[in-house]
């Protein structure tokens, strides 16, 4: 297979020159202008299909064959997309079965994109015939790096294609045996039992959404039904070219797609980014930091490889709610942050504006202004400039010696479970929070699931891990008394793998033994409620929207309730085992408080932690010989940091500090 290792960083996004077919000097000057801004890569293909086969059966790759190879020519990679994100108005004339059908059981009508019914095998059995007319005609193109399936795999259909698939699903899933089923989704309440698979609907927006485990499977199925269609897609171009490694673009933390599951299937691990910088409800420097924690969701999901970032935007999208430019600098930033994180590429979308049509005022290197001196190109250029002088970096890796664990199926399970205060769950900011709090404290924190071995890490922090799969605790059991640190919080092991609660005390599956205490009930604190935690330094943390009634059985206790009807209760714990230890947090602490029970664990388990100054990042990367340390600055002031090596940036040496001025960064060498 290519390795990638031998391509240096990559530079460069989505190109579309299907659009420009009759303007060459567009064509010719958009080489030349790719060549001044240091691209050596492009996507091409993604949303070409009614170009590419205009009517069915006529193929017309003329033009991309002319394209690729003048890339080529210009030492330009291609990373080339199956078309499959849109379809072909012939395609939906002639097999309606593509079309999807929505969550209130309405067939959708020809147009926009991303919404082909993965069941449906006329579309299947079309996207492989173009699939393989791809294959065979560019697999051997030396400029061709990598495969790209489709684009931004997403949404569900709910057509009677896909009910029968799930039905079937269900019924391998639970043996045959409905009452299987009934009992994993506890079907007797309101009246829901089922006698056979083929009753189960999927959850119709207006049919049936209040059974739980129902909701969950449906999002399993999903995903799983949405993999198989990628993995058709997959299999045609192993088969046929079997050197080419394959991708397929995520979306941050999309909520529809267990990524995990589609990660095993993919040889590269790619992402688009799209933070919303410079917005008026948070620093620039914790939007920064949601986006590093989306960076190493990725960097989790990469089987110790760089992953890449394939779409991030030059100025502004067209889609946030409002479409502020990146400031100066932001963008240079932005994508030493991707590198800094692990990632093997920088790459945009797109290098061109449209000139018509949804995105045509969607941000891209090259504006309608057609020039190469607009302040976004320069500012690629020097990108492109940035990336060549980090060139050795290439194929390093981060290594954490910390853990958050953040996953899917748990998200899911309490996004629809039904209790607390709806809006205050926010799963996914408090694993952001407690990763953000880890980096503060110059702890890397690898992204994990609950499968993924825990081996490598010294501390893993799982919040809010309300879902234990089959196996879990006893993989959290496992983890501590091999002498690792857990720390887990309340709404822990409330419900097994189909939601059904735990019975004989939360956490459960044997966690209440791991972390010797029960909880017996959980609050939900309005805005305006006060509550605190008095810890054993004499310290006092801020709880904000939920505390459990934990009762101890043998475990030490580190903090008590100030307040209300849990006032002297225990609130925060620790439980030796062996070497390690299962820490328990029964409240949301306040960010300060949190950060210092972190810090606390961090030193019990061996971890260095080395407080950052205020708005800055730090990742280090690593290969057999080097050690390279990223420093990136979002702040107004200048920061002083710890740094030894050269600078790759500027070729200054640092003995033991360095300081990085405002919204600019460093990356220092080290021989290890
Ligand atoms: C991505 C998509 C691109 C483009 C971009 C706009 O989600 O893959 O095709 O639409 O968003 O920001």
């Amino acid at each position: 297979m290519i390795d990638l290792k031998n391509k240096g960083l990559l530079h460069g996004g989505d190109y579309n020159p299907e659009q420009w077919l009759d303007r060459p000097d567009i064509l010719a000057e958009d080489i030349r202008m790719m060549k001044k801004a240091g691209v050596n890569v492009v996507t091409l293909g993604v949303f070409s299909w009614s170009v590419l086969e205009p009517r069915e059966g006529e193929y017309h790759f003329d033009w991309l064959q002319d394209i690729m190879d003048r890339l080529w020519e210009n030492g330009i990679h291609t990373i080339l997309a199956t078309p499959s994100g849109a379809k072909p108005v012939w395609l939906d004339e002639t097999y309606p079965e593509a079309l999807r059908m929505d969550e209130w059981g309405r067939v959708r009508h020809h147009g926009v994109r991303h919404n082909h019914c993965p069941s449906s095998p006329a579309y299947r059995k079309k996207v492989e015939e173009m699939d393989t007319r791809l294959a065979e005609q560019f697999g051997n193109h030396p400029g061709l790096l990598l495969w790209h399936i489709s684009n931004e795999l997403g949404g569900s259909c709910y057509c009677p294609l896909c009910q029968k698939r799930f039905q079937t699903y269900l019924e391998k899933k639970f043996d045959g045996d409905i009452e299987k089923l009934n009992h994993a989704w506890w079907t007797t309440f309101w009246s829901h039992q089922y006698q056979r698979f083929d009753q189960v609907e999927p959850p119709f927006a207006n049919g049936e959404t209040s059974i739980m485990g129902l909701n969950l499977e449906w999002k399993r199925f999903t995903t799983w039904n949405m993999t198989d269609y990628m993995k058709s897609e997959i299999q045609t171009l192993r088969r046929l070219t079997p050197k080419i490694p394959v991708t397929t673009n995520f979306m941050k933390l999309y909520p529809g797609l267990d990524y995990r599951m589609m990660a095993k299937e993919l040889d590269v691990i790619s992402w688009d980014s799209y933070p919303r910088y410079h917005n008026d409800y948070e620093s620039l420097y914790d939007t920064c930091m949601e986006n590093a924690f989306d960076h190493a969701v990725m960097r989790g999901m990469s089987k110790g490889r760089p992953f890449l970032l394939m779409e991030s935007v030059p100025g502004a999208v067209n889609w946030h709610a409002f479409n502020k430019m990146k400031r100066p600098r932001m963008h240079k930033l932005a994508a030493l942050q991707a590198v800094a994180c692990g990632s093997d590429s920088v790459q945009y979308f797109q290098w061109r504006k449209s000139r018509g049509s949804f995105e045509q005022y969607h941000g891209a290197v090259v504006d309608h202004l057609g020039r190469d001196d607009t302040r976004i190109f320069l500012e690629t250029q020097e990108t492109g400039e940035m990336l060549k002088k980090l060139e050795r970096v290439s194929h390093s890796l981060v290594k954490p010696k910390a853990a958050v664990l953040f996953d899917w199926d748990n998200r899911w399970a309490i996004q629809d479970m039904k209790g607390l205060s709806q809006e205050k769950k926010q799963y996914e900011q408090t694993c952001m929070t407690m990763y953000r709090l880890l980096a503060e404290l110059g702890v890397e924190a690898e992204i994990v699931s609950r499968d993924d071995s825990l081996e490598a890490y010294a501390f893993v922090a799982a919040p809010m891990l309300y879902l234990l799969g089959d196996g879990t605790a006893g993989r959290l059991a496992d983890y501590v008394d091999k002498g690792g640190h857990l720390l887990a919080t309340y709404l822990t092991g409330y419900v097994d793998k189909d939601t059904l609660c735990w019975l004989g005390g939360f956490p459960g599956d044997g966690l209440t033994e791991l972390f010797g205490l029960y909880s017996e009930e959980i609050d939900s604190l309005y805005p305006g409620d006060k509550n605190y935690v008095k810890f054993d330094d004499e310290s006092i943390g801020e709880v904000r929207d939920f505390a459990e009634l934990l009762r101890v059985k043998d475990a030490e206790i580190l903090g008590t309730f100030t307040e209300d009807y849990i006032k002297g209760l225990p609130a925060v714990t620790r439980k030796q085992r062996g070497t390690g230890a299962a820490w328990y947090v029964g409240a949301r602490l306040d960010d300060a408080s949190l950060k210092g029970l972190l810090e606390k664990i961090c030193r019990e388990a061996g971890l260095s932690a080395d407080p950052l100054p205020s708005n800055v990042e730090r990742h280090v990367r690593e290969d057999d010989r080097f050690r390279y340390t990223f420093y990136l600055n979002y702040g107004s002031a200048p920061a002083a940091v710890k740094a030894s090596g050269t600078n790759l940036l500027t070729g200054a040496q640092a003995e033991a500090k360095a300081v990085i001025p405002p919204m600019d960064g460093a990356v220092f060498a080290k021989s290890i």
